[in-house]
């Protein structure tokens, strides 16, 4: 192949991942290139059957057949999928109330991700998770580990605020299912939290309560999870004495993924 046309290919694999992260997963088949067919003239336009115009093609089975995505084609994939997600209305209740989406908060390629339940009044009111009470102890949790708040990736089940904070629906969480799915995918995290019953029903799909989730690791899609405590839940007015057993799961966590057990200051 010459390099012009490994170029092109390039470029259209490009093309079709971005447009793959952006949930695109059809197109219609088009003619072959003209530049292909150098004895016609623009005035012999493509012979087409409609066939040929309509056939659908699997961009994702296009996209897999061709390049790994780079970290920078994952942004960028991310950043197309955050526009996609600002401008759902699939939930019309969720879509007339909030503010504005919230996607999340870190960086394509994060080790480790958190999963919360959905935006708060303070997440739909600056756009970004885990900003309010319950952020502001998460990011302690974070900083307790040794790890840094803008290393690790921050998203929710939802990207919209339910009114009053109310629990997501079973309707809300799997309109917004593959928001989630597609987002993990490009991050590609190493491992996940999942921040509360809520978040751990909804990822793993499961029914058993937390206190029977939690002391093990789970499998979404290869990567392990830990479940734990939501911090909401630990803060003053409920039930704080919790935070021992989120520090005992977040010490398993940290020794899966190979990384030292800071000291816990008095
Ligand atoms: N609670 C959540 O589950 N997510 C947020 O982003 C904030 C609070």
């Amino acid at each position: 192949m010459s390099t012009e046309n490994i170029d092109l290919r390039k470029q259209l694999q490009q093309h079709v991942q971005s447009l793959r992260g952006a949930g695109v997963e059809w197109a219609p088949l088009r003619p072959p290139l003209e530049s292909a067919q150098p004895s016609r003239t623009a005035a012999q336009p493509v012979a087409t059957t409609p066939a040929e115009v309509i056939s659908p093609v699997s961009l994702l089975a296009a996209a897999d057949a061709g390049t790994v995505l780079t970290l920078e084609e994952r942004r960028q994939a991310l950043k197309v999928l955050a526009e996609k997600v600002s401008k759902c209305t699939q939930c019309a209740a969720l879509a007339s109330t909030r503010t504005q989406t919230v996607f999340a908060q870190g960086p394509a390629g994060a080790e480790l991700c958190f999963v919360g339940e959905a935006p708060g009044a303070d997440e739909d009111a600056q756009g970004f998770p885990f900003v309010g009470a319950a952020g502001q102890l998460l990011t302690k949790i974070i900083v307790g580990c040794g790890l840094k708040r803008e290393d690790v990736y921050i998203c929710n089940i939802l990207k919209c605020r339910p009114p009053g904070n109310r629990a997501p629906l079973p309707n809300e969480a799997a309109n917004c299912r593959g928001f989630l799915e597609r987002q993990l995918e490009l991050v590609q995290p190493k491992f996940i939290v999942a921040l509360g019953a809520s978040a751990a029903s909804n990822l793993l799909n499961t029914t058993q309560p937390l206190g029977k989730l939690r002391g093990r690791f789970h499998d979404y899609k290869g990567i392990p999870v830990m479940v734990t405590y939501h911090p909401a839940y630990l803060l003053p007015h409920r039930a704080p004495e919790k935070k021992r057993d989120v520090w005992e799961d977040m010490k398993m966590l940290l020794t899966k993924m190979g990384k030292p057990i800071p000291q816990k200051q008095a």
